[in-house]
C-alpha cells in the first residue's frame, strides 16, 4: 500500500534508485536522439552534452583554478563524475535522497574522483554561500521540487557574476483544464506512482523567471521531438530487466512504470508535455 509520504521525492528516490539504474541507465534522465535509433546511453550522454554546451563548460587549463559546478538533484552521481573527469572541474552534487548520496559517493570513490563530492541538501534552500559557484546545473530535477521559484532564486544566488544557471526538464506546453485532470485521474495517479510527486512548468516560465532574477537568457530550446524515442528505450529496458526490477519495486511498480511510458508518450505526441533546456548568465 503506497502512503502519501512515499510520493515525496526523497523517499521516492530512496525506493526506486536501484530499479531506475536498470530502467533508465546510469544517467537518470531522458535521451536526446539524433536519428531515434541510438542506444539509450548514447542518447542520455547527448542530453548531458546539450547541458554542457548550454553551460559553455571548458577544460580547466593547467595551473588555473578549477571551475566549481553545483549539480542540483544529482541522481546517482554519474553526470557529476563524468564532468569532473572530462573537464577537470569540481562538482558538488546535492540531492534530498540519502540513497542517492550514498550511491553517488560510491561511484566517485570507485572512479577515484575526489573532485566530485555529494551532500544531502534541498535545491530550494541549498545553504551555500552567495556567488560560490561558477555554474548551477539542474538536470531533470526541477519538476520534483514544488517551489520552483525557490529553486531558481537559490540557483541564481549561488552563481558568481558571469556564471551560469542551466536547467533541463520535463515541460508543460498547455494548461490542462480541471475537467481533463479529473477525467484522466487514473493516468495522473499512475504517473505519480511511477515517478513520485511531479509538477511541470512551461519553457517560458523558466526563461522568464531567470530573466526576472536579473539573468540574461542565452538558451531556451524545445527538445520534445528529440527526446520522444526515450519511451521506447525505457520499455525495452523494462522487458530486458523484468525479473530484477520486480524484485526491487514489485510487479505493480513495474506495471506503473510501463503504463507511464505509454501515457507520457501520448502526452508528448499530443503537445501536452515535452522537454526543454534553458541557460542564463548572471551579468558580470
Ligand atoms: C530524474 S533524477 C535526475 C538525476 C540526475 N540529475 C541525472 O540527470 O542523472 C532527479 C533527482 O532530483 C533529486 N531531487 C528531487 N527533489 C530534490 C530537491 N528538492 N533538492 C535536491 N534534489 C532533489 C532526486 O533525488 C534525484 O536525484
Amino acid at each position: 500500500m503506497t502512503r502519501l509520504e512515499d510520493y515525496d521525492p526523497a523517499s521516492h528516490y530512496d525506493r526506486v534508485t536501484e530499479a531506475w539504474l536498470l530502467l533508465l541507465g546510469d544517467e537518470l534522465h531522458y535521451g536526446v536522439f539524433a536519428t531515434g535509433d541510438e542506444p539509450l546511453p548514447v542518447a542520455t550522454a547527448a542530453l548531458t552534452r546539450t547541458m554542457i554546451d548550454a553551460a559553455r563548460l571548458q577544460v580547466t587549463p593547467a595551473g588555473e583554478r578549477p571551475l566549481r559546478l553545483l549539480d542540483i538533484g544529482c541522481g546517482s552521481g554519474a553526470p557529476a563524475c563524468d564532468l569532473v573527469e572530462e573537464f577537470g572541474i569540481e562538482v558538488v552534487g546535492i540531492t534530498t535522497s540519502p540513497v542517492g548520496v550514498a550511491t553517488a559517493r560510491d561511484r566517485a570513490a570507485r572512479r577515484g574522483l575526489p573532485g566530485a563530492t555529494f551532500e544531502q541538501r534541498d535545491g530550494t534552500d541549498n545553504g551555500f554561500e552567495d556567488a560560490s559557484f561558477d555554474v548551477a546545473w539542474a538536470m531533470e530535477s526541477a519538476h520534483l521540487m514544488r517551489d520552483r521559484h525557490a529553486l531558481l532564486s537559490e540557483a541564481a544566488r549561488v552563481v558568481r557574476p558571469g556564471g551560469r544557471v542551466v536547467l533541463c526538464d520535463l515541460l508543460r506546453w498547455r494548461e490542462i483544464p480541471f475537467a481533463e485532470v479529473r477525467a484522466r485521474r487514473e493516468d495522473f495517479a499512475t504517473l505519480r506512482t511511477a515517478f513520485g510527486d511531479a509538477h511541470f512548468e512551461s519553457l517560458a516560465y523558466y526563461a522568464d523567471s531567470l530573466a526576472e532574477l536579473g539573468l540574461e537568457v542565452e538558451v531556451a530550446d524545445d527538445l520534445t521531438q528529440a527526446t520522444l524515442a526515450t519511451f521506447d528505450r525505457w520499455r525495452d529496458n523494462a522487458a530486458r530487466h523484468r525479473d530484477a526490477v520486480v524484485d526491487l519495486i514489485g510487479a505493480s511498480g513495474l506495471a506503473a512504470f510501463e503504463r507511464s511510458c505509454d501515457i507520457l508518450e501520448a502526452f508528448w505526441r499530443d503537445g501536452t508535455f515535452g522537454y526543454g533546456v534553458v541557460a542564463a548568465r548572471r551579468p558580470a
